[in-house]
């Protein structure tokens, strides 16, 4: 069983998105009539031959599963060969893997989604399917907070969801900024400012380890309990079926059991 998942498909590059300067988004299209029927919190390992593999969030499903879409940091080895990618190339995908946001437990609530850099990709499918049962939840609040302007991500999305009188979106960048007039600050200290209340509500959280535990801290100050906090973890995966070991918090294997949790499931040192 384990020997069948850990084959890659192929999947071709059909389009490319330059979303800021070191992000780049790929929308994939499975062959022939496979599926991927991520979830929201869903991840894949994805392989470039002769560069190993790297695991992405899946940050955009069709509604037929055929394609899907992941969203690129340039760090190292393999991502840095994933930007030379062109459309038409072929790579190759495992997954899904992981478990994902407990988004039908959810409805009747208000979201609140806080994003930090690319932080922002898992979280976005959690988004797109708000938007898509509308009916069945409360208000959708996004605080998504980048470096500086050229790393916004998203901008198309950013744009709609800004227009949506239904959204609550406060945009911030962490320093001040030739030409930027909106939200200046960090994303935790726009978190308490906002004084974000937790009646009714869940968050989720996502960005450099950093912003989550300070994100984390800010929402405790406001009274709201681990419970209704979410957060989707990244570690140095491998092979991302609970084999390897290389993600273990504890007892706990973070592409197995995770990698969304809720704050009460998790050790305070895993974040
Ligand atoms: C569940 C999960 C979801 C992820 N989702 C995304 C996503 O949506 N988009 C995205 O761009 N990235 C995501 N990542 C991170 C991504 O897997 C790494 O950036 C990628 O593995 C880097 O591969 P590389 O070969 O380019 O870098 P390497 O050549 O392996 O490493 C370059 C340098 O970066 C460090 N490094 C590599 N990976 C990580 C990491 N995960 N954390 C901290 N330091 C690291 C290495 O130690 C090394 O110093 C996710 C990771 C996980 C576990
Ligand atoms: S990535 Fe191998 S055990 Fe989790």
């Amino acid at each position: 069983m384990a020997a069948i998942e850990l084959v890659p498909k192929p999947v071709t590059i059909k389009r490319i998105i330059e979303e800021s300067r070191d992000v780049k988004s790929y929308v994939l299209q499975m062959s022939g009539s496979g599926k991927m029927p991520a979830r929201p919190g869903q991840f894949v390992e994805v392989s470039v031959q002769g560069y190993g593999e790297a695991t992405f969030a899946v940050t955009r499903i069709s509604k037929d599963n055929q394609e899907f879409n992941i969203s690129v940091k340039r760090i190292g080895h393999l991502t840095k060969m994933l930007h030379r990618a062109a459309p038409g190339d072929i790579i190759g995908v495992r997954g899904p893997y992981g478990n994902s946001f407990p988004v039908d437990e959810w409805k009747g609530k208000d979201i609140v989604v806080i994003g930090g850099g690319i932080g922002l990709a898992p979280l976005r499918p959690v988004i797109d399917y708000v938007l898509e049962h509308r009916k069945d939840y409360g208000k959708l609040e996004i605080v998504f907070g980048a470096r500086a302007p050229d790393d916004i991500l998203y901008k198309e999305d950013l744009r709609i969801w800004e227009d949506d009188k239904g959204i609550s979106l406060y945009k911030t960048i962490d320093v001040p900024f030739e030409g930027w007039s909106g939200r200046v600050g960090v994303v935790p200290i726009v978190v308490k400012d906002l004084a974000l209340k937790p009646d009714g509500k869940i968050s989720i959280v996502c960005g450099p380890p950093i912003m989550i535990k300070f994100t984390a801290a800010a929402l405790r100050e406001l009274r709201w309990p681990n419970d209704k906090i979410f957060t989707t973890l990244e570690m140095k995966m491998q092979c991302g079926i609970g084999q390897c070991g290389r993600c273990n918090i504890g007892e706990k294997f973070i592409c197995k059991d995770g990698p969304v949790f809720s704050l009460d499931q998790i050790p305070e040192h895993a974040l």
